[in-house]
């Protein structure tokens, strides 16, 4: 579960309320597997006080997305979360738009993917369901990738959805049978996600924007709970 947005909200007015350390546990309780936040390098929402807070509370695992600058990589190395999922980060850019371009950022990869598992974090590439790219993250020595899902979310029709849907599942065998564990995320919905059911390579799926608005409406409890059960058995 990806909390990013109950930090929006809480930095909107400047203060403190909502927590998003909060929202974490009570998706955790919910069944949550994992907490997901992405320190940008402008501190748009979350905020160093939170990763150190939540590393201290949570009992799941933290997934720390971050971009490969120098001071975020510091900061990784000594808070030490579970994992780190390396993305590619813009300042004007409203969310992460597209996958790393491990195939041209090798070197730079690479040396932060040593330094990350030099303080024993496990890392994720968030990238395209491109066998390229693929083959270039087994370079880098990744753990794991995440195969972005926005282009199989934006598209408008069944046909285009079912189209992306086939790339991501033969990129996530790919990276399957390389032993790269495989993620999947961005965009995805109570409604996209049951296509996901099919696709057993896939180990685990991150999700922020959708759970968090439906939480405003029925609660955090529930949205997760929703959303687990829609993964888990097809039916929310
Ligand atoms: N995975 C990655 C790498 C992301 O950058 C994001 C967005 O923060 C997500 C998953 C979650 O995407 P969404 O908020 O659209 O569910």
């Amino acid at each position: 579960m990806n909390i990013d947005h109950f930090a929006t909200v809480r930095n909107s007015r400047g203060g403190d309320q909502p927590d998003p350390v909060l929202a974490a546990l009570i998706a955790e309780q919910a069944g949550a597997d994992g907490i997901v936040v992405h320190l940008r390098e402008d501190r748009r929402h979350i905020r160093d006080r939170d990763v150190y807070l939540l590393k201290q509370v949570i009992t799941t695992k933290l997934d720390l997305e971050m971009a490969t600058h120098e001071d975020i990589i510091r900061i990784a190395c000594d808070l030490k979360p579970e994992m780190a999922t390396l993305v590619p980060e813009k300042r004007q850019e409203l969310t992460t738009e597209g996958g790393l371009d491990v195939v041209s950022n090798l070197n730079n990869i690479k040396e932060a993917n040593k330094r990350l598992h030099d303080a024993g974090i496990k890392v994720s590439l968030f990238i395209e369901p491109s066998m390229d790219q693929i083959d270039a993250s087994l370079e880098t020595d990744a753990d794991m990738i995440e195969i972005h899902t926005g282009v199989f979310a934006e598209h408008k029709t069944e046909e285009g959805k079912v189209e992306e849907l086939d790339k991501i599942e033969a990129a996530a065998k790919y990276a399957h049978d390389n032993h790269l564990t495989v993620n999947a995320g961005h965009g995805l919905d109570y409604n996209n996600i049951k296509l996901f059911r099919t696709i057993h390579t896939i180990d685990e799926v991150s999700i922020g924007h959708s759970v968090v608005a439906r939480a405003m409406f029925v609660g955090i409890d529930q949205a997760v709970r929703e959303m687990i059960n829609l993964i888990k058995h097809g039916t929310q």
